[in-house]
């Protein structure tokens, strides 16, 4: 990877700035099955992070089912310790954010994806396009981050080459260039040809750190494998030679071309050549949008912003790792830091690293870095950590929940607990709460049932909180604002029995249907209804 200087427009060049030069920080994006899990491991055994693949997940435990909380727990463990996964490779510094498996858990899948700078899009070559991964990747879009495509499987039968990128083009509008192209299908596939430097690299001993690509005349390839159609391959060579975009750097940071690669994560095929694609193209650490300005990544100051908090990793302990992503400048341990939501000092006296299944301390840190920061309810999903400038970063999302129930408390004289343990729960992104104006009970709202499973199991193990969730009058949500404040406290006050505050105190019109809402939009002019929101 010797030509990774392509990767960055460096001002001066200081350690700082080397250090985040050599950063990739990234997410895998793909509808379950598509083998995600399997090319993680295979990207930590090339970075030598772990030494035996099949670590990262017992299979079983990360499917769990909706009513077994035992599942869940593991799940939750489990994706803690791989919350996030460093590694180095080749000199460059990896940082592998994992997002969770089930579509239940899409929420924090999203804020996830706000704290990487470019993400691999993992296809299955039988399947194409699926479901879940154009929705992650529409996610992507709206961030304009940067995808790399793995077409995995390549080893199964799969479906035609050009059918799969043309797919790839017309339905995510977005153009591809093949950087590597099969040889073979299905059992006879017998590696991949280099369409930049035209070198073959075979299948066999394809695991291999070094396996560099063999120059190997394609009239040659049949007396590796009969089956093979040298007439055909010549001719498909010759077409992504002629008809295929050209790789071009710009148009891939700026979200409009994917280079594609092929491979089999199972056999660890072709999972050398997207790491070196990550390298030698995939940005290093960006600049971070905040409200009052853009946060150059090589800036001396630290700056970060906390998308992700992890509750109770040790049931004796109430702790809580909120994980972070430095935006600019250098963490060392033991620096003070502001957290700007409150204006107060925290110091940051055990920050810590992941590596798969160890955590350990972190004694420096760079942007691009995410780090677990322990905290007692200090830190909330959202918050910016600075060096003393007030700037807050934008663009971590809260959504509009698709279900919404009330909580029914078994024992009444638990109100006050419960209203302390919802009020942690929201903070950190498990569920939404919503306090009703009027005075009414607290409401819940999740995007899918499986984090109403984790709300009560949570409250019962955590809290000693038995609940149970009624049906409520409300079934949506939306955020409400307005120019002119008055309007908006006209508008409250005039709907005060379906207007609640969210975490932050942010006002939310509960709606009981579609048509409901509907009808109050037609009658609130200029008041805007909304189902997502920036976390602040
Ligand atoms: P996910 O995290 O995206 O859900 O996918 P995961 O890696 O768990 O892979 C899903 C299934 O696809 C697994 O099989 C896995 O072994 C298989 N797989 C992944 N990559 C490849 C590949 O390149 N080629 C082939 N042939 N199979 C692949 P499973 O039977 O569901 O699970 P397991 O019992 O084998 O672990």
């Amino acid at each position: 990877m010797s030509d990774t200087t392509v990767t960055t427009e460096q001002p001066a060049r200081t350690a700082l700035s080397d250090e985040v030069a050599r950063r990739r920080t990234f997410a895998i994006i793909s509808h379950p099955d598509a083998g995600k899990t399997t090319l993680t491991e295979k990207l930590l055994l090339f970075g030598g992070a772990i030494n035996l693949a099949g670590q990262v997940k017992a299979k079983g435990e990360r499917r769990n089912t909706r009513s077994d909380w035992m599942k869940i727990e593991r799940e939750r463990g489990i994706s803690v310790v791989t919350s996030v996964m460093t590694f180095e490779f080749e000199g460059l510094v990896f940082n592998l954010l994992d997002t969770p498996g089930h579509e239940d858990f899409s929420e924090d899948t999203y804020r996830t994806l706000t704290a990487v700078d470019s993400a691999v899009m993992v296809i299955d070559a039988a399947k194409g396009i699926e479901a879940r991964t154009r929705k992650l990747f529409e996610v992507c879009r709206l961030r304009d981050i940067p995808i790399i495509t793995f077409i995995n499987k390549m080893d199964r039968e799969s479906r035609d080459t050009f059918d799969l990128l043309d797919e790839i083009e017309k339905t995510l509008a977005l153009d591809t260039t093949p950087m590597t192209w099969p040889v073979g299908r299905g059992r006879d596939f017998i590696g991949t040809y280099d369409v930049r430097d035209g070198g073959v690299r075979l299948l066999e001993g394809g695991g291999a750190k070094t396996g560099a690509a063999q120059q190997i005349a394609i009239s040659e390839l049949g007396k590796l494998n009969a089956n093979l159609d040298i007439g055909q391959i010549t001719d498909e060579l010759e077409l992504v030679k002629e008809a295929c975009k050209p790789f071009e750097l710009d148009a891939f940071r700026e979200g409009h071309l994917t280079p594609v690669y092929f491979g089999s994560a199972l056999r660890n095929f072709g999972v050398g050549d997207l790491l070196e694609g990550l390298g030698r193209y995939a940005p290093s650490p960006r600049a971070q949008e905040s409200n009052l300005r853009k946060v150059d990544a090589a800036e001396p100051r630290m700056s970060a912003f906390v998308f992700k908090i992890q509750a109770n990793m040790d049931p004796n302990h109430r702790d809580r790792i909120a994980f972070a992503r430095l935006c600019s400048g250098k963490l060392n341990r033991g620096m003070k830091a502001k957290l700007v939501r409150t204006g107060k000092t925290m110091p940051l006296s055990s920050p810590q690293f992941f590596f798969a299944q160890d955590r350990s301390v972190a004694d420096e840190a760079f942007a691009g870095d995410v780090v677990g920061i322990p905290n007692h309810g200090s830190l909330r999903i959202g918050d910016t950590l600075t060096e003393g400038e007030d700037l807050t970063f934008v663009g971590v999302p809260s959504f509009a929940p698709e279900i919404v129930r009330r909580v029914r408390l078994t024992d009444a004289m638990k109100a006050k607990k419960l209203k302390e343990a919802l009020q942690q729960m929201s903070e950190e992104g498990v569920v939404q709460v919503f306090r009703p104006r009027d005075g009414a009970p607290a409401l819940v709202g999740v995007v899918g049932p499986l984090q109403l499973d984790v709300l009560k199991a949570r409250l019962d193990a955590e809290y000693s909180l038995p609940v149970e969730f009624e049906v409520s009058e409300f079934s949506l949500a939306r955020w409400i604002s307005c120019d002119d404040k008055k309007k908006l406290e006209a508008f409250i006050a005039s709907n005060n029995s379906g207007v609640a505050d969210d975490v932050d105190g942010d006002p939310v019109f509960l709606a009981k249907n579609e048509f409901y809402l509907g009808y109050t939009k037609e009658r609130a002019e200029g008041i805007v209804f909304s189902n997502v929101k920036d976390v602040k």
